[in-house]
């Protein structure tokens, strides 16, 4: 049982953002590394058809097997369920067919709720696994049955950003879901934080856009940026997180940083 903000399961954390390609696959996998470091036992989800989380996790499963194949069947997750590294679990979305994706995708939409599927499948998971402490939620860019399910299942949102005018615009946009009815979350109490990714000092624009963040935000926005690091890519190229890749890169000292602010905000 997890001792974390006195859930009953794992504290779970959905990561999503407006815009593709800001990072949220690699932050959701380096953050469940650099937590296992801290000896939290983390189970990473996939619930984005790229599919490509458990590249980054050295996940054994490069086959069919996954949550949506497994959702389809109506078999238990916990059979999709591999080992990544460390104390690190992790749940492949898999692959499938596009005429299988349509079909789990229409099965999820309204009037059904995908955030109570989540939350079904996410039991079942953690109950197999035991003892997980943090259930971290990666996901596609941009509204989803997906965004959906992750949001209206977690007790955390990190919304993950770049310090750029582009990702400034859509803060509203976010907001707006968050407190759309058919976004609520389904265990009640839930936060929501903003986190620039590829943060890069040296760019005027990077940091004005950070502080205009802070003004707006205020609280809101995670305290611990993650800065632009080459490593961060090269850790994939190796099927690597960072902080296991390079851990004396700027990538992983953030990613840690931001591990430890996570569990501060979780406590
Ligand atoms: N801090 C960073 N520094 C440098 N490169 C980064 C950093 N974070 C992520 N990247 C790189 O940015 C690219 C996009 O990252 P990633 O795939 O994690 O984004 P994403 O938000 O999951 O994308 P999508 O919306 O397509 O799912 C990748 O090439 C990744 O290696
Ligand atoms: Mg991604």
């Amino acid at each position: 049982m997890s001792q974390l903000n006195n859930k009953p399961d794992a504290f779970r954390i959905a990561v999503v953002s407006p815009k593709g390609g800001v990072g949220k696959t690699t932050l959701t996998a380096n953050l469940a590394d650099a937590l296992s470091l801290s000896g939290y036992r983390s189970l990473a989800v996939d619930l984005d058809p790229q599919n490509a989380l458990q590249f980054h996790l050295r996940s054994s499963a490069v086959d069919a097997n996954g949550l949506a194949a497994a959702s389809l069947s109506r078999k238990p997750w916990p059979s999709a369920i591999t080992a990544g590294r460390g104390q690190v679990s992790v749940l492949p979305f898999g692959y499938l067919a596009d005429r299988h994706r349509v079909l789990l995708e229409s099965r999820l939409a309204p009037p059904r709720n995908p955030a109570q599927w989540m939350h079904n499948g996410l039991l079942q998971a953690t109950e197999a696994l035991g003892d997980v402490d943090f259930v971290l939620m990666d996901t596609p860019p941009g509204p989803s049955v997906y965004q959906q399910a992750a949001i209206g299942s977690a007790d955390m949102v990190l919304i993950i950003t770049l310090a750029d005018a582009a990702s400034f615009i859509t803060v509203p946009g976010i907001d707006r879901l968050l407190s759309s009815p058919t976004y609520q979350p389904l265990r009640g109490q839930q936060s929501s934080y903003f986190v620039i990714n590829r943060m890069n000092t040296a760019r005027v624009l990077g940091r004005d856009v950070r502080q205009r963040l802070q003004q707006r935000l205020g609280e809101r926005l995670s305290p611990v940026a993650v800065h632009f690091d080459a490593s961060a890519e090269e850790a994939l190229a190796a099927q690597e997180t960072a902080v296991h890749y390079a851990p004396d890169s700027r990538a992983a000292h953030d990613v840690a940083a931001l591990a430890q602010w996570v569990l501060r905000v979780a406590a």
